[in-house]
């Protein structure tokens, strides 16, 4: 870079663009989308009103719930060709890679897929939230050597996933926990994946390009793969009574520890407080309530010896399993929620739109003379 200009490594504190979505108080650990707070939305509001809200930026009423879940309902369906595609993909494939696989295929069967304006956009994040939980769930079925299950109309979006997942309905307790997992994983300012939704969208590239690309970013154990790393860590502990040593491990030997620590969060992540509520209950109710203890003793010991605080994806790994996901869906399941704040960021990077394109300091050699191969 000959011009000048500061390096700020990971891009820390750099404002990188003007938002009406989430606002994200770091130094207080308070998170609100489009004005409400998340500790409401997560109790009181049903993830198709969240979506809505993102979409629209004010929480629908009655007849507009109605008419927007209708839509919903009716996008559920994916093309065949995506079910072939899941049967012809190697069994091991992880299914983040498929997901984002999945979102491109599903945007060449999209009527609107080089359709940028605003209204095309909104028809499109309204598919690709239905559609992507259908691929998820199909995805698993066909890899455990199921049939897809075909998804309910008369169940919301929450509950429908389970039961696309399991083929069983699920309980009103755990669709609840569930909807409210995905509202709290739904939206989150400039985070890793959403600034890759928003880099690929100012290029005037289009929503399923920059939504795969939102994929491959989650799927990093830094950011949402950290879910099932927790759970693969609890599971390495094994028993409550192994948590101690296990700390005591990890604290000498440095580890990285998933699940804790967060770039803005520095005084509380306010999601890991209500999900650690909903993973105690689950825990309980599943029969599984040594996950919660360990957990609970995990984060007390390093919040102990290293200051370090649990961010959403620590109670969510608990929360998840005793839900019944399998932990290689836990980052999938992240972006069937983290699909609503995606998309409403691509329609506002589109509505506002200029190519982000930051500079590098170039530290590499300077000029040299060119070496004919002969010579080298
Ligand atoms: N375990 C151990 N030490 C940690 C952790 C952790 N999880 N997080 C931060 N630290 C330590 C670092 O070692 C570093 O210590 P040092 O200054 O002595 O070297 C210090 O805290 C600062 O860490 P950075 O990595 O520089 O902080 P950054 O802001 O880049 O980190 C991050 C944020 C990547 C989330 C980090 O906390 C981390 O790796 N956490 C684990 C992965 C994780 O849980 N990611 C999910 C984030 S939430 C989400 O994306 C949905």
């Amino acid at each position: 870079m000959s011009e000048g200009g500061q390096l700020i490594r990971g891009l820390e504190g750099v404002v990188a663009a003007e938002t009406r979505l989430c606002d994200l108080d770091g130094a207080n650990g308070r998170l609100a989308y489009v004005g409400f707070d998340i500790d409401d939305l997560a109790r009181h509001a049903t993830f198709e009103e969240v979506a809505y809200l993102l979409w629209h930026g004010d929480l629908p009423g009655k007849a507009q719930l109605d008419c927007f879940t209708t839509e919903l309902i009716a996008a559920r369906a994916i093309p065949a060709e995506l079910v072939q595609a899941f049967r012809l993909m190697p069994r091991a494939t992880d299914p983040m890679r498929v997901l984002q696989a999945a979102v491109a295929i599903l945007g060449t069967h999209d009527p609107d897929t080089t359709d940028n304006s605003h209204e095309a956009n909104r028809r499109k994040a309204a598919r690709l939230l239905s559609q992507m939980a259908t691929a998820i769930c199909a995805h698993h079925r066909v890899r455990s050597g199921q049939e897809p299950v075909a998804p309910a109309a008369d169940l919301p979006h929450a509950a429908n996933f389970l039961y696309m997942l399991t083929g069983k309905r699920p309980t009103a307790t755990a669709a609840k926990a569930f909807d409210a997992s995905l509202t709290l994983y739904a939206e989150h300012e400039i985070n890793a994946s959403t600034f890759t939704t928003r880099v690929i969208t100012s290029t005037q590239s289009d929503m399923h390009s920059a939504v795969a690309g939102g994929v491959g970013a989650l799927k990093g154990p830094l950011h949402g793969g950290a879910g099932e790393a927790v759970m693969r860590t609890l599971m390495e502990i094994g028993e409550v009574a192994s948590v101690e040593r296990f700390t005591t491990e990890a604290v000498a030997t440095k580890r990285r520890l998933m699940g804790f620590g967060h770039r803005v969060y520095k005084a509380g992540d306010p999601r890991a407080a209500i999900l650690r509520g909903m993973a105690e209950d689950a825990c309980r109710q599943s029969g599984q309530f040594k996950w919660y203890e360990m957990a609970v003793g995990l984060h007390e010991r390093i919040k102990k010896a290293k200051g370090l605080i649990p961010n959403v994806d620590f109670y969510s790994a608990p929360l998840f399993y005793s839900l019944g996901i399998p932990v290689d869906l836990f980052t999938p399941v992240i972006a069937a929620g983290r699909i609503a704040g995606w998309t409403a960021n691509i329609i506002e990077q589109h509505d506002d739109n200029r190519l982000i394109r930051p500079r590098a300091d170039y530290k590499g050699p300077g000029r040299r003379t060119w070496v004919p191969l002969e010579k080298r």
